[in-house]
């Protein structure tokens, strides 16, 4: 079994309390229950009740003091924000039915074993009761146990992948994750949904979130070749299918991952836009720009493509992987601006261990080196503000790096060295 938080007790116990009160059930389902029977963290709660998920979500949100709870009403679901936990949803038991293939279900308020029923794969069809502060006996109509203990991703029935196209993705990232093959019909139903086009029923937006769910995968590279050999590509976009191009640079990026996450874990990077990077880089310009305008990426995708032009117009990946010896300055100078994403993905592209070192210690230690002194002091120092100040605290940076100034009193000299300069300049 795998282990929960604190927080996710209290939550559980919480839950157990207003479903006590109220006589309605509550449940821990989907992602929670496998990942607990796998033995993994498990910190994603989802809670479904046989009643009115909104008044119930308020409850137990009463109980913890927890005073951030957003309704659906449309969709009788509501998520309750635990301080360390995020939010937590709760909703309402439901069965669903799609009017054509690849459309959004219809619902209605029902029990547990339909909500079950709706699911994606049998292992995710699994319920744990929670009553009385206790979780058990495990609510398994379909036999999802059985088929997670022998590694088989199994659907609940032959339409599924028709109904829900998006689950041919999550096939995909299941086999990947966790290790599981298809069982033998369910790998028919989805050659037969494939051979009929399911996937062209669905939207460009949901394929973006399929594949940005893939890229947050541990291993983006086995799902890339798994969707390659499922014949999946071509959907996601033509210019994809040629896997071979670019699954060395996405091994390479998975290793600076790696690599960065065991050298300094608190650093935040946002994988799989890395991992896009990487596969927008080695699309022809007409294809990436295709792409891009297909999939409508947020924000913070589109500044990263912006910094791919960067490194071309910098030409940085010739000059890294040319000069085995930059001076740290240099370094700043040429790396300066570019996100960490970006970084990553630029050291995964660079073919010399010496281009990726510089990289590595860019980000390591010198995009973190600072001028001691600041502008106030300057100004005290006799500066008037405008550019010149920011000229100088650039210069002081640059010393700084390079390794002639060391002490604040260093720094201060070789201020008062630039002002006398400036000031018998005018400026
Ligand atoms: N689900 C489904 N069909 C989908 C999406 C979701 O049946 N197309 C159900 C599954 O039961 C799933 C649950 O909704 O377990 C929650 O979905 P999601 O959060 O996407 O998946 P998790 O199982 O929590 O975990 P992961 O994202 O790691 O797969």
């Amino acid at each position: 079994m795998g282990f929960i938080t604190e927080e996710t007790i209290a939550f559980i116990e919480a839950v157990s309390i207003v479903s006590v009160e109220t006589g309605i059930a509550a449940y821990a389902v989907g992602g929670f229950v496998r990942e607990l029977f796998l033995g993994e963290k498990n910190e994603d709660i989802d809670i479904t009740v046989e009643g009115d998920a909104i008044q119930f979500a308020k409850q137990v949100a009463r109980l913890l003091n927890l005073t951030n709870v957003q309704t659906h009403p449309q969709f009788q679901t509501a998520s309750v924000q635990a301080p360390s936990e995020g939010w937590i949803d709760i909703v309402t038991a439901r069965s669903e039915y799609y009017p054509y293939p690849g459309a959004l279900p219809v619902v209605k308020s029902s029990n547990i074993t339909e909500d079950l029923r709706r699911r994606d794969f049998t292992f995710n069809a699994m319920a744990i009761p929670i009553r009385e502060r206790k979780m058990l006996p495990l609510v398994d109509p379909f036999s999802g146990l059985k088929d997670l203990q022998k590694g088989l991703i199994r659907i609940m029935h032959p339409k599924s992948f028709h109904d829900d196209p998006t689950r041919i993705f999550r096939a995909v990232r299941y086999q990947t994750r966790l290790n599981f093959q298809l069982e033998a019909e369910t790998k028919e139903a989805m050659q037969t949904a494939l051979k009929a086009n399911v996937l062209e029923t669905i939207s460009n937006d949901r394929i973006r979130n399929e594949l940005i769910a893939i890229l947050h995968e541990q291993c983006p590279n086995n799902a890339l070749r798994l969707l390659d050999e499922w014949n999946i590509l071509k959907y996601i976009h033509p210019g994809l299918t040629a896997v071979h191009a670019y699954n060395g640079l996405i091994s390479q990026i998975q290793s600076s991952l790696t690599q960065f996450a065991l050298l300094i874990p608190f650093y935040k990077i946002v994988s799989w836009e890395v991992y896009l990077l990487g596969l927008i880089s080695i699309l022809q310009p007409d294809d990436a720009q295709n792409f891009l305008e297909r999939y409508h990426f947020p924000r913070s995708v589109q500044n990263k493509i912006d910094e791919l032009r960067v490194v071309q117009e910098r030409d940085l990946i010739n000059i890294l992987e040319q000069h085995d010896h930059l001076k740290p300055s240099r370094l700043v100078e040429l790396l300066d601006g570019l996100s960490k994403e970006t970084l990553l993905w630029l050291m995964a592209k660079v073919s010399t261990p010496q281009a990726r070192f510089h990289i590595s210690l860019y980000l390591r230690t010198l995009r973190h080196v600072k001028p001691q002194i600041n502008g106030h002091t300057l100004l005290k120092m006799g500066m008037k503000p405008g550019k010149a100040v920011g000229d100088v605290l650039r210069a002081i940076r640059k010393e700084k790096l390079d390794g002639r100034l060391i002490t604040l009193d260093d720094e201060k000299t070789y201020a008062k060295k630039w002002i006398d300069t400036y000031l018998t300049d005018g400026t």
